[in-house]
């Protein structure tokens, strides 16, 4: 989504503008822009369609100096992809980067086109620019208070960066609906929608919690709190190596990140698997007497998310016996809902500010829930900040827009808080032992399969011509499917459908033929028996069959079996989807896509 960085410092600032913008790109967008106020007083405005590089040509070419700027990469939501609607816009004197929706800006734009403001874009920003000016103009109050004045005018979401080219020695910063975290320099600070931006600068953070406002000098800052009132927020010391953030030897981020696997699972577990026991004290004495209460869960995530949390209701089922419902969010908010008595609200999100599941844990409040938790890789994160527990998935950065390490860390984390409740409700149960034993060798598992990477090249080569591919699995197999497909749609842009096996013959095998190549995901379990009849179903019908499993299949069928090495039923999930994240790494590869930033996808999707 869009992307902020703004500094305002003693010295040029343009270069560290054009660097840190750039450190935002993974999470997508189609155009940028960069203004400055320079010596005497002038705005200065760059912006462009395309990457950053060709941003920085421009700007390098003109040679522009100024000690205060902002700098923005947007993806269109209001007004096609152009030049105009690129950010930064400006009314006047003020400049204003955004990231949001102003959802009734088409009514304020007819208001100021009433007063005589001529529009330049098909923007909601420039509409707040103008309103900005025309509420100062009108009262000749100081930035700070107009911007205060004017939070209830605008409806919708809308973190922004202003500056005023009357008054340049200050940034204005404003956190609705997506994050914002200020950076601390010597003389000089920082801010920006996310902390990747300014690590190369400083390590020492403030997040802005939901409706403050900052006042960011180069010596000082004052924050305002959603009421108004000055308030001081905590300054944290990144742990996040910068260095951590590059490819290293990889030539994608998601490769790194299918690799990085074993090492955040070990992450996500350290501290928290001690001696046979899952140590969860972080979410303190409340969370436990709150489980123990607990009668139904419900899961809201999206995406790579709700695959997750998808995996998991057979989980917390067959484990813990607890009715567990999981909802993509867009969906959960878009309905009347009916709420299950002693129902526990969780939500799953590698970013922690995805709209739709941000939108969905506050509808959740008012509904009578027990309480919530959310199960996030980011811990300044607004869905961190605005839930009643957290437990972080400790994945480590994630660039790739599409989520590896953050699905095998989310079910990780999942499982261990399955064992724990159940162990909290059954107290003779043996299965927080039993799952503590079994996570603990879950990196070197994982190791062992990431070994198949040439066995899966090798049927890459097989597929990526291809125009559809269906993916099938049954039980705790199914998300697995579902998630194997939308990596390889989003890495190759292959046409790819997930399918309960058994669901088969309502339908889809309609398509088989032997165009159709289906790619079955079958650990040894108890449902492997009627996975075979479904093999044989394709088989008949000319199908090109892949059998991903542990056993071998016996069967007279023609097929390629991709052997698996053995293991325990209940973490098939985690290992299962590893080589289908290889294989859509390696298909997107050979068809020479953009594999970290597929087109039109954006890694963290900030509005509804
Ligand atoms: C976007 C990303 C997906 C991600 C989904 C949910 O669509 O491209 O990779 O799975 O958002 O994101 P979250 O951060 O909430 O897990």
């Amino acid at each position: 989504m869009c992307g902020i960085v703004a500094a305002v410092t003693e010295r040029n600032i343009t270069d560290f503008l054009l660097e840190s913008i750039k450190r935002l790109e993974y999470r997508g967008y189609d155009s940028s822009g960069l203004a400055i106020i320079n010596q005497k007083k002038n705005i200065i405005r760059i912006r462009c369609i395309g990457k950053v590089n060709e941003l920085s040509k421009k700007v390098k070419q003109k040679k522009i100096f100024g000690k205060i700027g902002i700098a923005h990469t947007r993806w269109a939501t209001h007004g096609k992809v152009s030049e105009e609607n690129a950010h930064p816009h400006i009314s006047s004197n003020i400049v204003i980067v955004h990231n949001g929706i102003i959802e009734n800006s088409l009514k304020l734009r007819s208001f100021l086109e009433k007063k005589g403001y001529i529009f330049h874009s098909d923007t909601d920003t420039e509409v707040i620019a103008h309103l900005l000016h025309w509420e100062q103009t009108k009262t000749g109050k100081s930035l700070i208070e107009v911007i205060q004045n004017s939070k209830n005018r605008l409806h919708g979401s809308y973190s922004m960066v202003i500056m005023d080219a009357y008054n340049s020695s200050k940034l204005i910063a404003v956190r609705s609906g997506s994050p914002l975290v200020i950076g601390l320099g010597q003389k000089e600070n920082f801010i920006a929608s996310d902390q990747i931006a300014l690590l190369n600068i400083t390590k020492r953070l403030i997040y802005l919690k939901e409706g403050d406002i900052a006042i960011i000098h180069s010596k000082n800052i004052k924050i305002f709190n959603k009421h108004g009132f000055i308030k001081k927020r905590k300054e944290i010391i990144s742990n996040v190596k910068y260095k951590t953030i590059g490819k290293g030897k990889y030539k994608y981020y998601m490769e790194k990140e299918i690799y990085e696997q074993p090492s955040s699972i070990r992450h996500a577990l350290h501290h928290r698997i001690k001696k046979d026991k899952i140590n969860f004290s972080e979410l303190g004495y409340r969370a436990k007497k709150i489980f123990l209460n607990i009668e139904h869960i419900q899961i809201v995530a999206c995406g790579t998310s709700y695959h997750a949390a998808m995996v998991s209701k057979h989980w917390f089922e067959s484990l813990a016996s607890i009715p567990c419902d999981v909802e993509v969010a867009s969906e959960f908010s878009s309905r009347k809902l009916a709420v299950r008595k002693k129902s526990f609200f969780i939500t799953l999100s590698q970013s922690g500010e995805t709209a739709d599941t941000l939108e969905a844990l506050r509808i959740s409040k008012k509904l009578g829930y027990l309480g919530n938790l959310t199960i996030c890789n980011m811990k300044g994160s607004s869905l961190v900040q605005e839930s009643d527990f957290y437990l972080l998935t400790k994945a480590g950065i994630e660039i790739g827009v599409a989520s590896t390490k953050s699905f095998t860390t989310q079910l990780t984390v999942l499982l261990m808080l399955v064992a724990k409740i159940t162990k909290l409700k059954q107290k003779k149960s043996n299965i927080e032992k039993k799952i503590a034993n079994i996570l603990t060798t879950l990196p070197f598992r994982i190791e062992e399969i990431l070994k198949k990477n040439n066995i899966i090249k090798t049927i890459s080569h097989q597929l990526c011509n291809k125009n559809n591919i269906l993916f099938l699995g049954r039980g705790d197999q199914y998300p697995i499917a579902m998630e194997g497909a939308l990596k390889l749609k989003e890495i190759s842009y292959i046409h790819a459908e997930a399918y309960p096996s058994g669901e088969l013959k309502h339908g889809p095998l309609a398509l088989i033929d032997k165009n159709i190549p289906v790619i079955i995901t079958a650990p040894k379990n108890s449902l492997l028996e009627k996975t075979k009849k479904n093999i044989k179903e394709i088989s008949a019908r000319g199908g090109i069959i892949y059998v991903f499993s542990d056993q071998e299949i016996d069967l007279e069928e023609n097929m390629t079996v991709i052997k698996i090495p053995y293991v325990e039923e209940i973490i098939a999930p985690i290992l299962y989807i590893i080589p289908l994240q290889l294989l859509a790494y390696y298909i997107g590869l050979r068809k020479g896509k953009n594999i970290d930033q597929p087109r039109n996808l954006a890694k963290s999707v900030t509005v509804e």
